[in-house]
C-alpha cells in the first residue's frame, strides 16, 4: 500500500517535470508560456490544425482496425488519426490493438471538419447560460448553514494568502478540488440506488455531470497555466484530505455537504469576477482561448481568455444553484430523488 502511495507521489511529481512536453510536443525544447506561444502563433500563419496540435494534451493514436477498408487505411496512414488535439505523425508508432473491434465512428463538427477530441464529444458541448444571476446568495438560516458559510470563509484565508491575485494559478488549483464533490455525491447516490433498489431521480447523472464539467474547467486552465512541482504536491495532499473529508461528510449529512459546495461555488464566482477585473485592467493578458474551450463551450474561433472565464463563471453559478437546491431538498426532510434533478445543462 505504502509502495503504491510512494509510486503515485513520484509519478505525479515526475509529471510536473514532463508537463511542458505534454502540452506542446511539436515545439522546440524550451517551453513557451501561454502568451509567448500565442504571439508566435498569430504571427506565422499556422493552420487551425497546427493550433489544435500545439495547445492540447497528449493524443491517442489508433492503429487501423482489422477489416478497415483500403480507403480508410490510406487516410489513417496519411496521418488523419484522431486524438485529443488531433495530433498526427510523431506518435504513429503507438499501436493500440484493435482485435476487439473497438473503433470510434467518424465524428465531425457542424461545419464538417473532423472532431479532434476523444475526451468529449460534440453532443456533450453546450453554450453556457450567461443570463444566470451571479449575485444570488443563500442567506444562512440555520446553525448548519452558518457553519457551512463560516467553514468556506475560513478555507478562503489560506487560499488568499497562498495565491493572492495569481488568479490563473488559483483557478487551476481550486478546480482540482471543485471536481471532487460531484463525483463523491454521484458515487454515493449510485451505491444507495443499488442497495435500496431505487431510482435516483436523475441526481446521480446530474452530480456526475457537475464533476465532469468541473474537470473540463481544469483541463482548460492547464492549457493556460503550468503547475510547478510543489503545486502538484499540494494537489496530491489536498485531494487526499478533501476527498476523504467530503466522503465522510456526505455520508453523515448530505444537507451540510451540498450547502458547503453551494457556498464554495459562491466563492468561485467571486474569484472568477476578480480574474475578469484583472483581465479588463490589463494585469492579465487577454490571450487567445484554448482550442479545447472553444469546442467545449461552442465559442467563436476568435474567442479570448475573457470569454472562457465568463462561461466558466456562469457554470459555477449553475453549480451554486444546484447544490443549494439539493441542500434545500434535504432541509425539507426529503430525499434528492423526490425532486427533479437539473439534468441537461451540462
Ligand atoms: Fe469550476
Ligand atoms: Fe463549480
Amino acid at each position: 500500500m505504502n509502495r503504491i502511495a510512494v509510486r503515485s507521489l513520484v509519478g505525479g511529481l515526475r509529471g510536473a517535470r514532463n508537463y511542458n512536453r505534454y502540452i506542446s510536443t511539436a515545439v522546440a525544447a524550451r517551453p513557451l508560456d501561454g502568451a509567448e506561444f500565442l504571439n508566435r502563433r498569430s504571427g506565422d500563419g499556422f493552420s487551425g490544425f497546427y493550433w489544435m496540435r500545439m495547445m492540447s494534451s497528449a493524443p491517442q493514436t489508433v492503429a487501423p482496425p482489422v477489416g478497415t477498408t483500403s480507403a480508410e487505411k490510406e487516410q489513417k496512414e496519411s496521418g488523419s488519426s484522431v486524438g485529443d488535439g488531433g495530433k498526427k505523425g510523431s506518435d504513429s508508432n503507438v499501436v493500440v490493438s484493435n482485435y476487439w473491434g473497438i473503433q470510434r465512428p467518424k465524428i465531425a463538427r457542424e461545419d464538417g471538419t473532423e472532431w479532434p477530441w476523444n475526451c468529449f464529444m460534440p453532443w456533450e458541448t453546450y453554450r453556457a447560460d450567461l443570463s444566470i444571476d451571479l449575485g444570488k446568495h443563500h442567506v444562512p438560516k440555520t446553525f448548519l448553514d452558518r457553519f457551512a458559510l463560516r467553514t468556506v470563509k475560513l478555507l478562503r484565508i489560506p487560499t488568499d494568502i497562498f495565491f493572492q491575485r495569481r488568479y490563473g494559478c488559483r483557478a487551476m488549483m481550486l478546480e482540482t478540488v471543485a471536481a471532487v464533490p460531484g463525483m463523491v455525491g454521484g458515487m454515493l447516490l449510485h451505491l444507495r440506488s443499488l442497495r435500496k433498489f431505487q431510482q435516483s431521480g436523475g441526481w446521480i447523472k446530474a452530480l456526475l455531470e457537475e464533476a465532469e464539467n468541473e474537470r473540463m474547467h481544469l483541463m482548460t486552465m492547464v492549457e493556460l497555466v503550468k503547475p510547478v512541482w510543489y503545486e502538484r504536491l499540494l494537489v496530491l495532499i489536498v485531494q487526499g484530505v478533501f476527498f476523504n473529508a467530503f466522503f465522510g461528510l456526505y455520508m453523515i449529512s448530505p444537507k451540510l455537504a451540498h450547502r458547503i459546495v453551494g457556498y464554495l461555488e459562491e466563492e468561485a464566482i467571486h474569484s472568477y469576477t476578480e480574474y475578469l477585473k484583472d483581465i479588463d485592467s490589463g494585469k492579465i493578458e487577454n490571450v487567445q482561448a484554448p482550442a479545447i474551450a472553444i469546442d467545449y463551450w461552442r465559442l467563436p474561433k476568435d474567442a479570448k481568455l475573457k470569454d472562457v472565464i465568463t462561461v466558466i463563471r456562469a457554470d459555477e453559478a449553475h453549480h451554486r444553484d444546484v447544490n443549494h437546491f439539493a441542500s434545500d431538498i434535504h432541509y425539507e426532510g426529503k430525499e434528492l430523488r423526490e425532486a427533479p434533478a437539473p439534468l441537461g445543462y451540462h
